[in-house]
């Protein structure tokens, strides 16, 4: 492998798409390359960082300008930064990717459909969210705005198991 540039890799998708577990494996694999990496995942950041943050539009481009600056400092400081964050407005994402030089954002769209996370309902959200006792719920009553131009499309129609969308990932930022 060719020595890796620092670099942000920013997972966009649904809740339950699958961001976070594809991260944790990128990043499981490159730091047996020996490369240096952090994780920035929303779960995590809603509890600390952004606690004070709420689902509306206004607190998720908040939140996403908040992890768009750690992100950036940790480029700066030679690390391979892995993003999972729902980050549902374009503008939002566009606007961290502004913050990088061309080449170090790197938009990966996990494209799984928003019935199959329904479905899967890992953290039974999305029946809270169909019940009403949960707002603003991503796909449910607030939008999530596909990239349209991503550098990685991991589409759900390619039936991709976990093991190769990792692998697109690492063939992607080795070259
Ligand atoms: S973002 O929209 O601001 O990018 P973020 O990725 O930080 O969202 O957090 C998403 C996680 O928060 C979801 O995976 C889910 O576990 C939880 N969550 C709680 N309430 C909501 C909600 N209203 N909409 C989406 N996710 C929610």
């Amino acid at each position: 492998m060719n020595k890796l540039k620092p670099c942000v890799i920013w997972f966009t998708g649904y809740s339950g798409a699958g961001k976070s577990s594809l991260a944790c494996e990128v990043e499981r694999q490159l730091i047996t390359l020996g490369i240096k990496t952090s994780l920035l995942d929303g779960d995590i950041v809603r509890s600390t960082l952004c606690k004070d943050l709420s689902y509306s539009k206004k607190d998720r481009e908040e939140n996403i300008r908040r992890i768009g600056h750690v992100a950036h400092q940790l480029v700066d400081a030679g690390l391979v930064v892995l993003c999972a964050f729902i980050s549902p407005f374009r503008e939002s994402r566009d606007n961290v990717r502004a913050l990088f030089k061309h080449g170090a954002f790197i938009e990966v769209f996990v494209d799984t459909p928003l019935e199959v996370c329904e479905q899967r309902d890992v953290k039974g959200l999305y029946e809270k969210a169909r019940a009403g006792k949960i707002k603003e719920f991503t796909g449910i009553d607030s939008p999530y705005e596909k990239p349209l131009n991503p550098e990685i499309h991991l589409s759900n129609t390619l039936g991709l198991t976990i093991d190769e969308s990792v692998e697109n990932i690492i063939t992607y930022i080795s070259n």
